[in-house]
């Protein structure tokens, strides 16, 4: 994750901007750097390697004046390079820091390029520069000119430009990154949290997705998607500077569903060739027989959906277990050569044991951890990192879209090097997986499409989420947070399998919870609910938009854009997420840490 930071009016800016930049550092440190527009005049300092090295070049090489913005970048497109150090200007007319993916970035270089704009990077960050450029030489005032770079470019951003053309401003823009303008005295701020500017100011504005504008030291003026002015709410942030802040959520748990497209954009960057293709490291491992992939709760459940994956992309022999279990059954593994642990925290005992069975077993492991130096990762023999930032909820949220992120963007990889994935097919799942952000983004509006239909899941006693092919694990997930998070009992369950024993559990008004989307599956899906609602069932439907219209008289049908089948999994997870949340918050049990549990389980 990338850290935006900017201030404007304060007499010393790179002062503040170093010091904004320190608390930033969790989000990524390959690269950092400064630039200030003094009158006009715009000038920078980068450095490579972690924030200090930066401190050393301003040390050395102040930068006085009282405007400017500045960026501690983990590597997205483009290697950690000076170069490709933020913020990325062009020549001495724009500057710009961002967060996220510009998910039309090559088609846009190939028009600025043929209009003789020089690059001097390989990120793709540089084609917003360059927009910028054109768009403070053709609009009358540096709103406008944002307005309209926003209509050309698409993807999850956040992002703020200074341009000579336009001193004293700072344009913003935000969708699906987050980002957050800190109001000072005599000086206002932006950073991507409110935990950046901690040190300057508590009183924060959080702007929403397709939020735009311009700040100015004593202004600042706020634009929706639609060019409506934005009057967004001023909440005073947390004092407890240097801690993972909520950011304004009422719970981490919120704010990390809310995370999610940037913890994708940022897990996809880390899996991603600067050629743009799939870059996982993996040696002789593409030739494997057969893999295992051990796990818990979560975690277990994405094994599952990975599983599917690796083998219809790859055609590779997978078995999944669950971590405590297998290990004890003496299992045979002559036909593996490869064992994967999952695990978000890198830490749970369960995972971490029946990866050193595996390991005296002969088998070549491979870690897949949010936790870059935990132990799973220190003890395995491969790692795989997700880049989903600190998950402080106990119930995983990010962690497992990015596990999935990383799951598929594999098996693409490995189907190519097996010889049964064509390059295109990799590439088509390529960008599928670089529209997730913005399709997450998106989907955030479950939050108000589920709202109404809390309260009478919150008295249920008992309920069933149903799903079938790759969304059977996911049903199996939306089972675990809720009953992790609201004390529920649900139990998720292959659709098809429901006539051979749970039907005898409907009952009038029984909450089932169908996980739906366009795949091969669908008629079959939609007859096994139709079954549930014939006995009174209170059926929900949670599915990609164009599949609602195989659900005839449903009552309930929450809907995510449409996306193509093989990550629907990743898409439909947000839904069953948020109704966990709402429904928790509803019966006011303890969200970021229910009861009984713990967010790393470090016992067998
Ligand atoms: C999921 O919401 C729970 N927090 C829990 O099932 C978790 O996934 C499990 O304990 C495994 O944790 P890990 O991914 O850190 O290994």
């Amino acid at each position: 994750m990338c850290g935006i930071v900017g201030a404007i009016g304060h007499p010393d800016a790179a002062s503040v901007l170093y010091q904004a930049l320190q608390r930033l550092e969790y989000r990524g440190y390959d690269s950092a750097g400064i630039c200030i527009a003094d009158g006009g005049a715009l000038d920078a300092r980068r450095a490579v390697g972690k924030l200090s090295a930066l401190g050393e070049v301003l040390a050395k090489d102040p930068l006085p004046g009282m405007t400017g913005i500045g960026h501690t970048r983990w590597a997205t497109h483009g290697k950690a390079t000076l170069n490709n150090a933020h913020p990325i200007m062009a020549g001495a007319e724009v500057a710009v820091v961002h967060n996220g993916i510009i998910e039309n970035h090559k088609i846009l270089k190939a028009g600025l390029i043929e209009r003789g704009h020089v690059f001097t990077s390989d990120t793709d960050t540089e084609v917003l520069t360059h927009l910028f450029a054109e768009a403070v030489a053709s609009q009358p005032d540096l709103m406008s000119a944002t307005k309209h770079v926003l209509g050309q470019i698409e993807g999850a951003y956040a992002f703020a430009v200074v341009a000579k053309a336009f001193p004293d401003q700072i344009a913003i823009a935000r969708n699906a990154s987050p980002l957050a303008v800190g109001l000072g005295e005599g000086a206002n701020y932006i950073g991507s949290d409110a935990m950046a500017m901690g040190s300057m100011t508590r009183r924060i504005i959080f702007l929403k997705d397709g939020d735009y504008g311009v700040i100015s030291r004593d202004d600042i003026e706020l634009r929706s998607e639609d060019g409506t002015p934005a009057q967004r709410e001023v909440v005073m942030a947390s004092a407890s500077p240097g801690l993972v802040s909520k950011d304004g959520y009422q719970h981490f748990m919120e704010k990390e569903i809310h995370e999610q497209p940037e913890a994708i954009a940022h897990t996809l960057a880390e899996i991603t060739a600067a050629d743009g293709g799939f870059n996982f490291e993996l040696g002789d491992a593409a030739e494997m027989k057969g893999m295992v992939m051990l796990a818990a709760g979560t975690s277990h459940n994405a094994a599952m959906i990975g599983k599917y994956w690796m083998e219809s992309l790859a055609d590779l022999p997978v078995v999944t277990e669950i971590a405590s279990e297998f290990r004890y059954r003496n299992p045979s593994v002559r036909h593996l050569d490869m064992a994967m642990g999952i695990s978000q925290s890198g830490e749970s005992l369960d995972t971490l044991m029946a990866l050193r069975y595996a390991a005296e077993q002969g088998l070549k492991t491979l870690g897949l951890v949010n936790v870059a130096e935990s132990t799973i990762a220190r003890e395995t023999d491969l790692q795989l990192l997700t880049r989903a930032g600190p998950e402080i909820g106990v119930a995983s949220t990010k962690s497992f879209t990015a596990q999935l992120a990383v799951l598929l963007g594999l098996a693409a990889e490995l189907g190519q090097k097996r010889g049964v994935l064509s390059a295109d097919d990799a590439a088509k799942i390529h960008a599928d997986l670089a529209s997730l952000p913005r399709l997450m983004g998106a989907a955030m509006n479950s939050f108000d499409d589920i709202r109404p239909f809390i309260s009478q899941l919150a008295r249920a006693q008992s309920c069933l989420f149903l799903g079938r092919g790759m969304l059977y694990p996911l049903a199996l997930e939306g089972a675990l947070k809720l009953k992790e998070l609201s004390y529920i009992h649900a139990e998720g369950y292959a659709s098809g399998e429901m006539k051979h024993g749970p039907i005898a559990l409907i009952e009038e008004g029984l909450p089932v919870i169908a996980l739906l989307s366009n795949d091969e599956h669908l008629p079959k899906a939609v007859s096994n609910l139709m079954e549930a609602k014939a006995r009174g069932a209170a059926v929900m439907v949670i599915c990609t938009e164009s599949t609602k219209e195989a659900v005839e008289d449903i009552d309930t049908i929450i809907t995510v854009p449409d996306c193509d089948p093989l990550i629907a999994p990743i898409l439909l997870s947000i839904p069953a997420q948020i109704l966990s949340y709402l429904t928790a918050v509803h019966k006011g049990t303890d969200v970021d840490q229910p009861r009984n549990h713990a967010k790393s389980v470090t016992l067998e």
